[in-house]
């Protein structure tokens, strides 16, 4: 099941603590094809090549140091295949072009007071990713089933909030940091294992909420609200109201006030598209605990952490996240540098095609365990996993029914293929997950 939240806000209340829900709260340049139009048909005979050394901020990262068969390690190698790609370094990337058009926002209206970093390396400790911004130590973020864990202290960063400390510690008062970020998670349009972040950050000195005769948390409220507001003015070119919380023209908006270890108070902003609400970022005031242990015994801040795919989809009308990592030419060439919200025109849409699979569960089943083997061996073609059916007998016995969509977004699928990759997927989810296929 889906965290609410995931993607922009994972950490935010309806996630909050294990105890409490079940559900769980340098350049890489690579010659490998990634869209998926290079898979040969049969995908049994065929295994996707994996690059075994990578380079990440200045760090030669081995497989070997991110892949391994140990309990402590729950990183696949359909994971370890998107470190290094940066789709947010691409200029002509729609997630490239969103970060350059966030830049020039910050840089106008800041006089590039802001200092940006978008190549720290997505591989971080337990401490920066959770320890430093005050996740409790029993929050469901933490779970191996929500966070793809290296070693037992060692993560693929979750959010960009990880960097937070550091960069204060280091003396930066001003920053965005921008890098790909990673969580176990559902199948649908909306959610990938992997997708990209921006962290807004900025403090304040006590000179400049006194003179407002304000305090300094409403302050830096009021403060942060009015940047991000400005931000979707300029993203969108519309006029936003704040009260009632609405966007005039075709992109609604609201604020939600929200919880986070990190900030109080805390928001999210959410965008309303094809008739869901989704959000896009979380924000708030620091909390003083992250200021003073990093060197900042005075002052206020505000944070915020942008889900840039779910802004891109909205903003350039693309309608499934896996478009984002596609290198089929009828998708990039639609974008071009500096160019933000040129409409995506679908090339074609081969049709879907669905399976269903019931099996008993057991008490150690997720449906992130069972997303994650769909996707190892569907890879891209899965569109969607989605509980159908879920009952539980006399006995006590559970019983669960998935339906998988399958579709590719670039050729139609044989039946054949489709046969074969559900077969597998039958074969796996009963060795793998310790449940009985019924
Ligand atoms: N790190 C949060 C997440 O990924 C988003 C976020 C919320 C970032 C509030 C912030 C913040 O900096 O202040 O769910």
């Amino acid at each position: 099941m889906a965290l609410s939240l995931v993607h922009s806000t994972l950490f935010s209340k309806t996630s909050q603590l294990l105890i409490h829900t079940k559900i769980g709260f340098s350049h890489f340049s690579s010659s490998i094809p990634f869209s998926s139009s290079a898979l040969p048909s049969n995908p049994k005979t065929w295994r996707r090549p994996v690059i075994s050394v990578l380079e990440l901020g200045g760090v030669k990262i081995a497989r070997d140091d991110v892949v391994r068969d140990d309990p402590t390690n729950n990183v696949p190698d359909t994971i370890f295949s998107k470190l290094g790609l940066q789709l947010h370094r691409r200029d002509q990337h729609p997630l490239g072009i969103l970060k350059n058009t966030i830049y020039d926002y910050f840089d106008t209206n800041y006089s590039n007071k802001f200092d940006k970093f978008d190549e720290l390396c997505p591989i971080v400790s337990v401490k920066q990713n959770f320890d430093d911004v005050l996740v409790p130590a029993d929050h469901v973020s933490r779970s191996y089933n929500d966070t793809y864990y290296v070693d037992s202290q060692t993560v693929l960063r979750c959010h960009t909030s990880a960097h937070q400390a550091e960069l204060l510690r280091k003396g930066h008062t001003h920053f965005l940091v921008t890098g790909d970020v990673y969580r176990r998670d559902s199948i649908d349009s909306t959610h990938y294992p992997v997708f990209h972040q921006m962290e807004g950050f900025r403090v304040f000195s006590p000179d400049e909420w006194e003179a407002s005769g304000m305090d300094g948390t409403s302050f830096a409220a009021e403060d942060l609200k009015k940047c991000l507001e400005g931000l979707a003015t300029h993203l969108f070119g519309l006029l936003l109201y704040v009260d009632p919380v609405k966007i005039s023209g075709a992109v609604e908006m609201r604020w939600v006030d929200t919880y986070f270890p990190f900030t109080n108070p805390s928001f999210e902003l959410e965008i309303y598209f094809k008739e869901k609400w989704l959000e896009v970022l979380g924000c708030g005031v620091t909390e003083q605990e992250i200021l003073k242990r990093n060197g900042k015994l005075n002052n206020v801040a505000w944070a915020f952490g942008l889900g840039l795919e779910r802004l891109a989809m909205v903003l350039f009308d693309i309608p499934d996240i896996r478009l984002f990592w596609s290198d089929d030419e009828r998708f990039t060439s639609q974008f071009s540098k500096g160019q933000l919200g040129t409409k995506f025109k679908p090339f074609s849409r081969y049709p879907p095609c669905y399976k269903d699979m019931s099996f008993w569960i057991s008490e150690s089943f997720t449906e992130n365990n069972l997303c994650e083997v769909v996707r190892g061996i569907a890879g891209d073609l899965v569109e969607e996993v989605s509980l159908i059916d879920n009952f539980t007998n006399k006995k006590g016995m559970t019983s669960h029914c998935y339906r998988i969509s399958y579709r590719s977004m670039e050729r139609s699928l044989t039946d054949e293929e489709i046969n074969d990759l559900q077969m597998s997927v039958r074969e796996q989810v009963q060795s793998k997950l310790n449940v009985v296929l019924r």
